[in-house]
Order: structure tokens, then sequence, then C-alpha cells
């Protein structure tokens, strides 16, 4: 993304860019993976950015990174409704408003290859963390929103948001969940100026996807490569990042109740068909 702040040199001068100078964004997850990275660019464009997690040390520790003047950390397990309440009630308190929502946190349940051998308990766990917690996140975003008639909410869904096999079949579900549910509010706060939009993105290395399928960050990165679609480049939590400032900003103020997916294409190809193999590829 061409704003990063730091600038780009246009005839000689630096030009700073800042996407969200002045903004308030809440992110739940926001500890490790996608939802740190996020945090940290969300802050380098001058957002205040509250960090909402159960994993209060790494938690902590990305505070300590933005700087206490520019953000704060919350204890929220996402599935529990007073604390969601609180960290938005906490988010408010501190900074005035809130601007931003983005529903990050998410789990995924083991991997097992037969649903026979699926567990009550992994299942509905999936479902508590990606979908009830991204519903009272959204719930108590649109408290503060809808009186100030402004804001921006995202969700993060995934590439198992539109196509099956790409996942466990909880996690497919709970994906599927959020862009119908990120439609649907989409619809109910368009008439107070308010947007909402999902992320899908395809696989990255994060622990979240490391733990799934068991294999280090290395071997990771070959296999997400290998069944890629989009070659030469490798998905990546900034990639995620960019294109949530891009959805929270005002470059994208006339966009609500998409689905944006970050997969290289990979969602809208059914590979079996190998119909553009080239001899010499
Ligand atoms: N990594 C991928 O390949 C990938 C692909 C598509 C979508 N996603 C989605 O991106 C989101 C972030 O995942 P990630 O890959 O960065 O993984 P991650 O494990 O690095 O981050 C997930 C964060 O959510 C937090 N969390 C878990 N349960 C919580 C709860 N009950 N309340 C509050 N926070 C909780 C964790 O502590 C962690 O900090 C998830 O929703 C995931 O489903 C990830």
């Amino acid at each position: 993304m061409s704003g990063v702040a730091g600038g780009d040199k246009v005839g000689g001068l630096v030009v700073v860019v800042m996407w969200l100078k002045g903004k308030i964004a809440l992110i739940t997850g926001a500890a490790s993976g996608i939802g740190e990275r996020t945090a940290k660019l969300f802050a380098e464009h001058g957002a205040k950015v509250v960090v909402a997690d159960v994993q209060d040390h790494l938690g902590h520790a990305v505070c300590d990174v933005i700087g206490s003047s520019n953000s704060k950390y919350v204890h929220c397990d996402v599935t529990n409704e007073e604390d969601v309440k609180n960290a938005v009630d906490t988010t408010v308190a501190a900074y005035g408003k809130l601007d931003i929502m983005f529903c990050n946190a998410g789990v995924a349940d083991p991997n097992k290859a037969r649903i026979m051998d699926v567990e009550k308990v992994d299942f509905q766990r999936v479902l508590d963390i990606n979908v009830l917690g991204v519903f009272l996140s959204m719930k108590h975003a649109a408290r503060i929103m809808v009186p100030a008639r402004a804001g921006s909410i995202i969700s993060m869904a995934s590439l198992a948001s539109n196509i099956g096999g790409a996942a466990s079949h909880a996690y497919c579900c709970s994906k599927h969940a959020v862009a119908g549910l990120t439609k649907n509010l989409a619809v109910e706060l368009g008439q107070f100026g308010i947007r909402v939009n999902c992320l899908s993105p395809y696989a990255m290395v994060t622990p979240l996807a490391s733990s799934f399928v068991g294999l280090d960050d290395e071997a990771l990165e070959n296999l997400i490569s290998s069944r890629a679609n989009l070659k030469g480049v490798t998905l990546k939590t900034d990639d995620v990042a960019n294109a949530a400032l891009f959805l929270v900003s005002e470059e994208a103020r006339y966009i609500s109740g998409q689905n944006l997916h970050i997969d290289g294409g990979l969602g809208i190809v059914n590979p079996s068909f190998g119909l553009f193999e080239y001899p010499d590829s």
C-alpha cells in the first residue's frame, strides 16, 4: 500500500500519508498473528488502538511496541458478553469514541479427516469463538456506532467462507456464518452510514495455521504455496493487514457488505480442469 506511514518520496519530499489519523480502533485477537500485525499497521497510520485478547502477556507486548500513548490492552474473551461490553466501554472511556471494530479473534479445531472423529466440544468451541464472538463484538460496536451514525466494522472470515474442503467442518461452518452475519449487518447498519465488511484470506503462517497443520513455518509456507493459484508471492499477515486498512479507511467509503478475498484467486478456480497449463511451466 502506497500510504505506508514513513512516507513516499514525491519530488524529493517525503510525503507521510496517515490513512487513519484521529481514528479509534478496537481489534479482537490482536495479541498474535493477523490481529497483531493489523494493530501495529493501524497505529502506524495514526489510529489509537485497543488490543483485546485472552493472551494478556502477548497483548501487553503488542502495546509496548505500539507505545502507551497510542494503545491500550484489555483482557477480553469474545465469548463472554461482559468482557466484550467492557472492551468497548473501555475504548470509549479512554479515547471518547469507537470508529473501527475489527472482529478478528478466531480459532481452529483439531485437524480430523473424518466427521465421526470430531468431538462435539471442539465443534462447539469453534462456533462459540468464531461466530458468537463476532456477533457479540458487532453488537457492542453497534451500540456505540449507531448513536454516532458513523463507523466501520470488519470481521474475519476465510477462504473457507466460500468453498468446501479448505478447512475443518466446524471452521468452514463458522466462516460461512461470519460472511452471512456480515452481509446482514451491512444491511441493518447502512441506514446509519456504518459500513460492515469481512476479509477472507487464504492461508498464511500464524500460530493458528501452524498448529492446525502441525508443520513448522517453512514447511507450512511451502505447502501453502504449492496449493496456491497465484505463484511467485507468499501470503503474509501484512497482506491481510493492508486489506483491513483499506476497508476501514475513507478510500473504501462506499464499500459495504463485501467479503474481500485475499486469496490470489484460489477461491474462484477449480484446479481439476487444468485448462491453462503451459507445457513448459
Ligand atoms: N492464519 C491463517 O491462515 C488464516 C486464514 C484465514 C483466516 N484466518 C483467521 O484470522 C483470524 C486471526 O487468526 P491468526 O491466523 O492471526 O491466528 P492467531 O492464533 O495468531 O491469532 C488469533 C488470536 O485470537 C485470540 N483468541 C482466541 N480465542 C479468543 C477468545 N475467546 N477471545 C479473544 N481472543 C481470542 C488468540 O489469543 C490469538 O491472539 C482468525 O479469525 C482466523 O480464523 C486465519
